[in-house]
C-alpha cells in the first residue's frame, strides 16, 4: 500500500484521488490477497442510495488480517493484553496462535450452527476473546454485532432484538476499575426477551460463578472440546455485509449501522497506515473499547491489517492510579497511542508530578479522537506525554464512516492544534449553508458534508434502509450529511465545532437526546422530558434534564436518584443525567413542537439573550424555567 511522506506527495495523492477516484482506491486495493478482482471499482448514487465497491470480488478479511502474514510474521505478536489488575500478567498471541485461536472458534462456530449470513451478538469485555470472536465470524461469513459491555440488558436485548441475533457471546464479569460486574446476569436478563438467540457462549474470565441454562448455555472451553484447528475461510462477495454497529440518533431507536467487506477493510487498512503513518514493528495502543467503531477498526482490523502489533487494555485510566496509560506505555514501548480528549482532560485534573517517574520515550505518534480536543488539552497532551516531539494527529469521522475522513497525517501535514486540518485522499467534504448550497471559500462555517463515496462508508442500517436514506441523504439531496457543524479557516483547514442535531457527545459516548428522554419518561411519576446537552469542562458534554412531574413531589433528590437509577437500567451508566431539573412546562411552539434551543441556552447558563420566544405557546414557562435552573 502506498504510504505518504511528505506534504508535497499528500497534495498531489489527494488530487488524484478526487479526479481518478477509481483509479486511485484500485491501485490501494491491489495490495491485498483477493480470491476474485472486482468488475467495477465503484458503482454510486446518493439518492437511493447505492454504494457499491470493487463489485464482483471476492476475498475474506481475515485472510488478509492473519494468513498472509504468517509466513513472514507468524511469531510477531499480533495483541498485547493488558488486564485491568496490576497484580496479573499480560498476554501475548502471536500472529500464528491469534490464527489457529480464529480458526478454532470459527469452527466452533459453525458447529453450533452459525451460517454464513447469521448476526452473531459479541457482549464480551476487552479481553483478547473479544477479537477472536469478531474475527471467527469474520472468517466464516457470520455478521458481528458487538455491544459495548457497558449497556443495560434491555440496551442489548433491543439491538439483538433489531438484527436477530442467533448466539449471543458473553463472560461471566467484567471489571470496571474496581467494581467487578456480573455480566452474564446482565445477559440472562436480555435473553428473556430475544427469542432469536439459540446459543449463549460463556467466557469464564474472572471464574465468577453463573447461571447456566441447559441447552442454551455452554461455556467457550466447552464449546472448543473437539475441534479442530484447520478452517478454510469463505470466500465473501465484496459487498456482503462484515459487522453491525448501533450507534444513536435523534430518536429513541438505535440505528444499525452496516459496514461491508471489501470497502471497509481497504479503508481501515488504507487509513491506519497513513493517519498514524505506521511503520513495521511499532507497537500501537488506541485506548477505545472493541464495543465502539474505533475498537473496530484501530484496534482490530485497522492494525491487523497491516500486520501490526496492537495492545488492548481492560482496565480504566486511573485504576490503580492516574499513571497506568504511561506505564502501560513504558511497559511495552508503545510508539503510537490513540486517546480520547476526554481521558486526557481528566488526567490533566491529576497534575504533571506523575510525569517525572515515566519514560514516554518509545512514543513516536499520538492521536485523539471522538469529541472535538480543546487547545489547553491539545498544548498538555502535546507537552506532557509528546514531549513536544510527537504530531498530535486529531482524527475526525463517524460510526458511520468506518475510518478516519478528517485528519493530519502523522509527520507529514503542519498541525494547527484543535483542528482536525485536511481530508485524507479519497475524502470530499463540503460546507453546507441552511439552503443547501456549497460555501465556497475559507474563512467560512457551515454543515459538514461529504460529496463522494469513499470505500469505507456504510452502506445502509440493517433492515432500514429508509431511514438510512432519511438520516443522511434527505437534508442535502446528493450528499452525506454528518451531523456536524464545522469551520473552515484561512488556510482551508478543517476544525469541527459539534453536532447540529439532537445529539450529544458525552466522554466521546454518542448518546442520542431521545434515547435519555424515553429511559426518563418510562417512571410513573414522568409526563414528559427535554434533554440537552451543556459544556462540562472533563466530559465535553454533559446531561441536562427537563422534567414534568404528574403529581407534587415531596422529595426531589429521591426523584432524581430513581431516575437516574432507570437511565442506568434502560441504556447505561454513561447515559446519566448530570443535571435534573423538576419543570412546570415546557418551551414549546403552538404546533408542540420543544424549542431545544432554548433548553440549551438555559443549561448552558446563558440566558442574557433567548432569542424570540413570541412564537411559544406559553412565553411564561420560560422565566419558570430560568429561575429554578441549576
Ligand atoms: C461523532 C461520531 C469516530 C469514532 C468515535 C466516535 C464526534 C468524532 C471527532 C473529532 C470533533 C469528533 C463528531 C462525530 N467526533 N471525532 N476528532 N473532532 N468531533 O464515533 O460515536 O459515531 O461519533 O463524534 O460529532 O459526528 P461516533
Amino acid at each position: 500500500m502506498n504510504q505518504i511522506t511528505s506534504f508535497e506527495q499528500y497534495k498531489k495523492e489527494y488530487v488524484r484521488s478526487v479526479q481518478q477516484s477509481e483509479t486511485f482506491w484500485s491501485e490501494v486495493a491491489e495490495s491485498f490477497l483477493w480470491r476474485k478482482k472486482w468488475d467495477k471499482v465503484l458503482d454510486w448514487n446518493f439518492t437511493e442510495p447505492k454504494v457499491k465497491w470493487f463489485d464482483g470480488a471476492q476475498c475474506n478479511i481475515t485472510e488478509n488480517c492473519l494468513d498472509r502474514h504468517l509466513e513472514t510474521r507468524g511469531n510477531q505478536i499480533a495483541i498485547i493484553w493488558e488486564p485491568n489488575n496490576p497484580n496479573e500478567n499480560f498476554r501475548t498471541l502471536t500472529y500464528r496462535e491469534l490464527h489457529t485461536e480464529i480458526c478454532r472458534f470459527a469452527n466452533a462456530l459453525k458447529n453450533l450452527g452459525v451460517n454464513r449470513g447469521d448476526r452473531v451478538c459479541i457482549y464480551l469485555p476487552m479481553v483478547p476473546e473479544a477479537a477472536v470472536a469478531m474475527l471467527a465470524c469474520a472468517r466464516i461469513g457470520a455478521v458481528h454485532s458487538v455491544v459495548f459491555a457497558g449497556f443495560s440488558s434491555s440496551s442489548l436485548a433491543d439491538r439483538i432484538n433489531d438484527s436477530a441475533c442467533k448466539i449471543l457471546l458473553t463472560a461471566d464479569a467484567v471489571y470496571r476499575g474496581e467494581k467487578e460486574i456480573d455480566l452474564k446476569k446482565i445477559a440472562d436478563d436480555a435473553m428473556l426477551q430475544t427469542p432469536s438467540i439459540e446459543k449463549c457462549i460463556v467466557l469464564n474470565h474472572r471464574n465468577s460463578a453463573v447461571e447456566m441454562k441447559t441447552g442454551r448455555d455452554i461455556f467457550w472451553n466447552d464449546a472448543l472440546e473437539n475441534i479442530s484447528n484447520g478452517n478454510e475461510a469463505e470466500s465473501m462477495n465484496a459487498e456482503d455485509p462484515l459487522f453491525i454497529l448501533y450507534t444513536s440518533g435523534s430518536t429513541g431507536k438505535p440505528k444499525g449501522v452496516l459496514h461491508t467487506t471489501a470497502g471497509y477493510m481497504v479503508y481501515s487498512a488504507y487509513t491506519f497506515l497513513n493517519v498514524f503513518n505506521y511503520k513495521e514493528k511499532e507497537i500501537f495502543f488506541c485506548t477505545a473499547d472493541v464495543g465502539w467503531v474505533t475498537g473496530h477498526s484501530y484496534i482490530v482490523y485497522g492494525p491487523l491489517l497491516n500486520g501490526a502489533t496492537t495492545v488492548m487494555f481492560e482496565g480504566v485510566p486511573t485504576h490503580p492510579d492516574h499513571g497506568k496509560f504511561w506505564d502501560i506505555i513504558d511497559k511495552h514501548s508503545v510508539n503510537i497511542f490513540y486517546t480520547a480528549p476526554t481521558a486526557i482532560r481528566s488526567l490533566q485534573t491529576y497534575g504533571e508530578e506523575i510525569f517525572k517517574t515515566k519514560n514516554l520515550s518509545s512514543l513516536r505518534v499520538l492521536g485523539t479522537v471522538g469529541e472535538p480536543i480543546n487547545e489547553e488539552a491539545w498544548h498538555w497532551y502535546h507537552k506532557n506525554v509528546g514531549k513536544e516531539n510527537c504530531d498530535i494527529v486529531d482524527t475526525w469521522w463517524q460510526t458511520e464512516t468506518g475510518g478516519v475522513l478528517i485528519s493530519p497525517i502523522a509527520n507529514v501535514t503542519p498541525l494547527k492544534p484543535a483542528f482536525a486540518t485536511l481530508p485524507l485522499p479519497g475524502v470530499q467534504p463540503v460546507l453546507l449553508n441552511e439552503k443547501g448550497e456549497e460555501i465556497e471559500g475559507n474563512n467560512v462555517e457551515g454543515n459538514l458534508c461529504i460529496k463522494f463515496p469513499w470505500p469505507g462508508m456504510a452502506r445502509t442500517l440493517y433492515g432500514a434502509h429508509e431511514r438510512f436514506r432519511q438520516t443522511y441523504f434527505s437534508n442535502y439531496h446528493g450528499y452525506y450529511f454528518t451531523g456536524d457543524g464545522c469551520r473552515r479557516d484561512e488556510n482551508g483547514y478543517y476544525r469541527i465545532t459539534g453536532r447540529v442535531d439532537d445529539v450529544i457527545n458525552v466522554s466521546g459516548h454518542r448518546i442520542g437526546t431521545g434515547e435519555v428522554e424515553d429511559a426518563i419518561d418510562v417512571h410513573e411519576h414522568v409526563i414528559e422530558t427535554a434533554v440537552v446537552g451543556f459544556p462540562h469542562d472533563i466530559k465535553g458534554q454533559g446531561i441536562y434534564a427537563f422534567v414534568i412531574c404528574g403529581k407534587k413531589i415531596e422529595n426531589e433528590e429521591a426523584l432524581r436518584n430513581e431516575i437516574k437509577k432507570h437511565v442506568t437500567e434502560r441504556i447505561g451508566a454513561f447515559a446519566r443525567p448530570d443535571k435534573i431539573q423538576i419543570v412546570s412546562g415546557l418551551p414549546k411552539t403552538r404546533s408542540g413542537k420543544i424549542m431545544r434551543r432554548i433548553l440549551r441556552k438555559i443549561a448552558e447558563g446563558d440566558t442574557s439573550n433567548l432569542g424570540d420566544t413570541t412564537t411559544l405557546l406559553d412565553p411564561s414557562v420560560v422565566e419558570q424555567i430560568k429561575a429554578g435552573a441549576l
